[in-house]
């Protein structure tokens, strides 16, 4: 059959978790998900331990028929079914496979989520949901539209469209390399769009992994039309053995950033499986890769970039047709769906068009910055000044020490942690002066953050915000990838959420204060960048 097999472990684990699978007693790392591929890959049968892993995830949806959808994009498709005994498992295993089989978000409190070594947190059943999507192969689904009179219940059969899908690599619609005119800059092919031809197929990955839930969201809030709270961050209470994971805002939608990382972590794995020729690798393999130095020794392909690979795999046009899709799909499944009854198709296309829109724009195109918990900020000591937003200009800063750039999370962090110790306790300020400052890990790390007056840029801290690149940048320029960053997505996005004034300001801390800060070379290349000042030179 073309059609990869998915090795089905049904474990029951939710429907009667046995002896020992109480609370998983592994910490909440990407590492322990990892660990726990291993064990599975080893324990399946040789034969088909390249398919295994779809799993975890797949033993939850098992206990939950409401998943109509997973059902017939995925477990439909996939011909072998075979039962591991659980007790073949470790219980650490099998609290942990309970434990984060399952994404939710309930009373502030974020379930399903991982630390992984970048430092992001990362939702299990997206991602896995995308391996699995992958390992298919065939990810092109043509959507059941002949049967407009008569809706399909969850529980019908569908004819067989494994004989109709065709291969995701000529034809994967979601895919940016299929209609390579389109780029996510290019959002005004998103405007809402009635007349648009509606979606005859999905692809599977990324319906599974990112489209569903995100046309979902926004369907929640029909009144607000752009900011859902798509996004949010959170804390773990402890960052060597992380347990639980508390989110900064408790009203919180259920994308937040956990989900959307695990989303893009599973769809572009997922689109590397589709490709990869057999055999695969290793699953346990690939995702230690992903989340350290890169898949196949490309240090471009891992999780610090997740946001510009996925702008790379989708664009808001193409990913509109896959949320639109997904809606219709989710429709046809489930009539009775609360959120979806009695919607026309120009609704559901407009809730797309808005999601597509909103990711595209507020999350792939804006850098992702660690919150200050992530790095085990000290306190603010006494009491902040509020910024009175927007803001006039950014301050462009080098640390100058730590010399270094910084190209770790746990680097960075450490970084972070002494340059907070220095300006507190050396100098005597409330904080770390910065409002920003930027790793050449591929992260922002917030210092003061957009609403608390810095201490930056002496006499000039409540008219700019103060950012910084680790490293000394006297005779050398920063990564290529921190350089853009600075340049285009952080004042692009704190322009479009309201804290940068559009006609904004760039300086180097030198224009205003006699320093050599921020290095000869930086200031060089600051001088070309646009919205640089060249009235205070
Ligand atoms: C995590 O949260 C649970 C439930 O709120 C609580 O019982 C437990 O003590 C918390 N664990 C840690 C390590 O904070
Ligand atoms: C599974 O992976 C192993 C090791 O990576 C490889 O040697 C083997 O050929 C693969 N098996 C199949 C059926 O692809
Ligand atoms: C910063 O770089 C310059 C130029 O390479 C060098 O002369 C200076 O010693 C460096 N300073 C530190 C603290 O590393």
């Amino acid at each position: 059959t073309a059609v990869q097999g998915i090795l089905w472990i049904l474990l029951g684990l939710l429907l009667c978790p046995g002896p020992g699978t109480g609370r998983a007693s592994l910490p909440l790392l990407m590492d322990s998900v990892i660990q726990a591929l291993a064990e599975l890959e080893q324990k399946v049968p040789v034969t088909e331990a390249n398919h295994t892993v779809s799993v975890w995830h797949l033993s939850a949806w098992d206990s939950d028929p409401q998943d109509p959808l997973h059902h017939f994009l995925l477990k439909e498709r996939s011909p072998k079914v075979t039962k591991l005994d659980p007790s073949a498992l470790s219980p650490e295993l099998q609290g942990l496979m309970e434990e984060v089989a399952r994404h939710a978000v309930r009373g502030g409190r974020e379930y399903g989520v991982v630390l992984a070594p970048d430092g992001s947190t990362v939702a299990v059943e997206p991602l896995l949901a995308g391996l699995a999507a992958g390992l298919q192969g065939h990810r092109v689904i043509d959507l059941p539209l002949g049967s407009t009179a008569t809706p399909l219940g969850a529980g019908d059969t569908f004819p067989d469209v494994g004989a109709e899908v065709s291969d995701a690599r000529a034809t994967s619609p979601g895919l940016r390399n299929v209609s390579p005119d389109v780029s996510s800059a290019d959002v005004r092919a998103t405007s809402p769009n009635a007349k648009a031809k509606s979606p005859t197929t999905v692809d599977s990955l990324l319906v599974v992994t990112l489209a569903r839930d995100l046309g979902l969201a926004f369907l929640q809030n029909p009144q607000t039309q752009s900011h859902p709270g798509l996004g949010a961050e959170g804390c773990w209470d402890q960052l060597s053995v992380p347990r639980n994971f508390t989110l900064l805002d408790a009203e919180a939608s259920p994308v937040t950033t956990a989900f959307l990382n695990g989303a893009l972590d599973g769809a572009l794995l997922g689109d590397y499986l589709s490709r990869a020729p057999e055999p695969r690798p290793p699953l346990h393999h690939l995702l230690s890769q992903y989340y350290g130095a890169g898949v196949a020794g490309d240090p471009e392909l891992r999780s610090n970039f997740r946001r510009q690979n996925g702008a790379a795999l989708t664009s808001a046009p193409a990913l509109t047709q896959q949320v639109w899709g997904a809606l219709i799909l989710l429709q046809r499944l489930e009539p009775a769906h609360p959120q979806l009854q009695g919607l026309s198709q120009e609704e559901l296309a407009q809730a797309a068009t808005r999601a597509a829109k909103e990711f595209t724009e507020a999350f792939l195109g804006c850098p992702a910055i660690h919150p200050r918990c992530r790095w085990s900020a000290a306190p603010y000591r006494g009491r902040p000044t509020p910024l009175r937003l927007p803001l006039g200009s950014l301050y462009v800063h080098h640390t100058y020490l730590p010399a270094p750039p910084c190209t770790t999370f746990a680097r960075c962090a450490a970084d972070m942690r002494s340059m907070q110790r220095f300006h507190q306790d050396t100098r005597g300020w409330d904080d770390i002066g910065y409002s920003f400052v930027v790793g050449s890990d591929g992260y922002v790390y917030e210092g003061r953050g957009w609403h608390r007056v810095g201490a930056h840029t002496l006499g000039h801290n409540s008219r700019g915000f103060g950012v910084a690149f680790v490293g000394n940048y006297t005779a050398e320029l920063p990564a290529e990838a921190a350089l853009r960053t600075v340049r285009d997505t952080l004042p692009r996005c704190a322009v479009r959420a309201g804290f940068l004034r559009p006609d904004y300001t760039l300086l180097g801390h030198r224009q205003l204060v006699r320093t050599e800060c921020p290095g000869d070379a930086l200031f060089h290349q600051l001088r070309s960048w646009p919205h640089f000042d060249v009235v205070s030179l």
